[in-house]
C-alpha cells in the first residue's frame, strides 16, 4: 500500500481524530482558555510521536507555544519541507449565530462544522495525515519534513518573529508550504501568491478633563466622540480611498497579466451579496472587489466606543473618546512607515480644541510570493491529480503575519496552498472544513511532497 492509498483507506480514521483536536477550544485571545491551549498542543505533539516522528517538542514561547516536529531521514542531499500552520482559533459562541455547539464538530451535507475546521485545523492536520501516511508501515518519506504549528496566528503572531531568529538552523529547509487559506470553489485549486499585511492601532481622543453636564458645558466644549468622528471621518476622501498623504507611495500597481490572471476567479457580486449582506458595494470604484481585497491597501475603523450608549438617556459631554483602527497593507508597504503616516496626519488634522494621540497595537508585513520558482511548479504539479486541472494563481485579502519571516529571514520560497473554502466562514458563525476537500489536502500535499522530491 503507497501513501496515497494508506490515506484513503484511513480517511474515516483520519476525520475522527481532527474531530478529536477540534473538541478543544484552543481560543489564543482568552486567557481562560490557556489551559486549552496547552492542551491541543500536547493534543498535536502526541499525534505526530504516534506517527513516527522522530523528534517532537512543544517549544515554549512568551506566550503559547509552538509545536515542532521533524523527520530528517531522507538524508542531507534531500530537499527540507517546512510545514507552517496553526492550531489557535477565533472566539466562538452560539450566541453568535452557530446552530451548534463551536466546538462539537458535527457533520452536515459533507462538511464538518466547528471552530477551526477550516482555520486552521482542518488544513495544517492535513498536512500531519499526509506525513503519517508516508511514514506507515515502515515507509520513507521521499523528503525531510519539519512541521512548525504555532499558537498564537489568530493574535498576530507576537512571539513568532524571535522564536525564527533563535532557531534559525533548526528550521533550515528549502521550501515552506502554508495551507491556511481557501478557495474560490470546490472544482478549482488556487494557489495564493499574495496576503497582505496589517497595521493596528488605536486613537484616543481627549477633551474635557473629565465628563460634564452636556447642559452646563454643551456648545462651549468640542465633545470629544464628534472630534474623534470628525477625525476618523476625515482618513477617506469621498471616492473610497484613503486620504492620508503618502499612504498610496509604495503600492506596486498590478501588471496586465496578473490582472488576467485574477479575472480567472472573479469575486462576483451577486457572491459579494449572499457574503456580506451589505446592501451595495464600497471602495475604490476603478478596481474591481477582487482587486480591492487583493492588491489594494486600505483603512478600516474596526470599532469606536466614548460617551453613554447603555439602556436609557443620559446628558453627559464625554472627557473622552477611542478608536481602534486597522489597515490592510499590500507587498511593499512598510507597516512601520504607514503608521507613522497616519500618527502625523492624525496630528494634523485634530483641532486644537481636542487632544489626541495615535498608538500602535500590531504591524505585520504583506506577503508577496515569486510564482515562477521550481517550488510553485511542484506545487502545480500536485494540484492536477487531485482536482483534474491546473491551479489558478490568486491573491488574498487575509494576512498571515510570518509568511514575510520565512520569505525574508528563512529565505524560503513559499507556497500558499489552501484546502478551505473561501465561504467556508472562518472567524464567523458556522464555520466549517469539507470532508471532501480534507481528503484532497492530504493527497495534494502527499502528491507534493513527491513532486519536490522528484526536482
Ligand atoms: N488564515 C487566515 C488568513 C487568511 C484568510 C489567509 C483568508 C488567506 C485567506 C489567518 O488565520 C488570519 O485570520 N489572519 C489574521 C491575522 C491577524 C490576526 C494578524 C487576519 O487576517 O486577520
Ligand atoms: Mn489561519
Ligand atoms: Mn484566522
Amino acid at each position: 500500500m503507497n501513501a496515497h492509498e494508506y490515506a484513503a483507506a484511513n480517511a474515516s480514521r483520519f476525520l475522527d481524530q481532527l474531530k478529536d483536536l477540534l473538541r478543544i477550544p484552543s481560543v489564543s485571545t482568552d486567557p481562560d482558555r490557556k489551559a486549552d491551549m496547552q492542551r491541543a498542543a500536547e493534543w498535536l505533539a502526541d499525534d505526530l510521536r504516534r506517527i513516527g516522528m522522530p523528534r517532537v517538542e512543544i517549544m515554549p514561547t512568551a506566550g503559547h507555544p509552538v509545536v515542532y516536529a521533524e523527520w530528517l531521514g531522507a538524508g542531507e542531499t534531500a530537499p527540507t519541507i517546512l510545514v507552517y500552520g496553526h492550531y489557535d482559533v477565533q472566539p466562538a459562541e452560539i450566541e453568535a449565530g452557530w446552530t451548534s455547539d463551536p466546538f462539537e464538530p458535527i457533520e452536515r451535507d459533507g462538511f464538518v462544522y466547528a471552530r477551526g475546521s477550516s482555520d486552521d485545523k482542518g488544513q495544517v492536520f492535513a498536512h500531519v495525515k499526509a506525513a503519517e501516511a508516508l511514514l506507515a508501515n515502515g515507509g520513507q518519506p521521499p523528503v525531510n519534513l519539519k512541521l512548525l504549528i504555532e499558537g498564537e496566528e489568530e493574535i498576530g503572531s507576537p512571539n513568532l518573529s524571535s522564536f525564527v531568529d533563535k532557531h534559525r538552523e533548526m528550521l533550515k529547509a528549502d521550501v515552506c508550504v502554508i495551507s491556511d487559506g481557501g478557495m474560490a470553489s470546490m472544482d478549482q485549486p488556487s494557489i495564493v501568491y499574495a496576503l497582505r499585511g496589517l497595521v493596528g492601532m488605536e486613537l484616543e481622543v481627549w477633551g474635557p478633563a473629565q465628563d460634564l453636564h452636556s447642559g452646563q458645558y454643551g456648545g462651549t466644549v468640542h465633545n470629544p466622540v464628534q472630534a474623534l468622528a470628525e477625525i476618523v471621518a476625515a482618513l477617506h476622501n469621498p471616492d473610497g480611498s484613503v486620504s492620508v498623504p503618502g499612504f498610496y507611495n509604495d503600492v506596486l500597481s498590478l501588471s496586465d497579466e496578473e490582472r488576467a490572471e485574477l479575472d480567472k476567479t472573479p469575486f462576483l457580486e451577486a457572491d459579494w451579496r449572499r457574503a456580506t449582506g451589505a446592501p451595495q458595494p464600497w471602495g475604490e470604484a476603478q478596481f474591481k472587489l477582487h482587486e480591492r481585497v487583493g492588491a489594494r491597501p486600505t483603512l478600516e475603523i474596526n470599532g469606536m466606543a466614548g460617551g453613554f450608549y447603555g439602556v436609557g438617556f443620559k446628558t453627559v459631554l464625554p472627557g473622552k473618546a477611542l478608536a481602534k483602527i486597522s489597515c490592510r497593507l499590500v507587498a511593499n508597504q512598510n507597516p512601520h512607515h504607514i503608521y507613522e503616516l497616519i500618527r502625523d496626519y492624525v496630528k494634523l488634522i485634530t483641532p486644537p480644541t481636542v487632544r489626541s494621540e495615535l498608538r500602535l497595537l500590531q504591524a505585520g508585513e504583506a506577503a508577496f510570493v515569486d510564482r515562477h520558482t521550481p517550488a510553485m511548479q511542484a506545487a502545480i504539479t500536485a494540484d492536477e491529480p487531485g482536482w483534474g486541472q491546473p491551479p489558478v494563481f490568486a491573491r488574498e485579502g487575509g494576512s498571515i503575519p510570518s509568511v514575510a519571516d520565512f520569505n525574508h529571514k528563512l529565505k524560503l520560497p513559499v507556497i500558499l496552498m489552501g484546502f478551505g473554502l473561501n465561504d467556508g466562514g472562518a472567524h464567523g458563525p458556522n464555520e466549517h472544513f469539507s470532508v471532501q476537500l480534507f481528503q484532497r489536502g492530504i493527497q495534494t500535499a502527499i502528491f507534493f511532497y513527491e513532486a519536490i522530491a522528484k526536482q
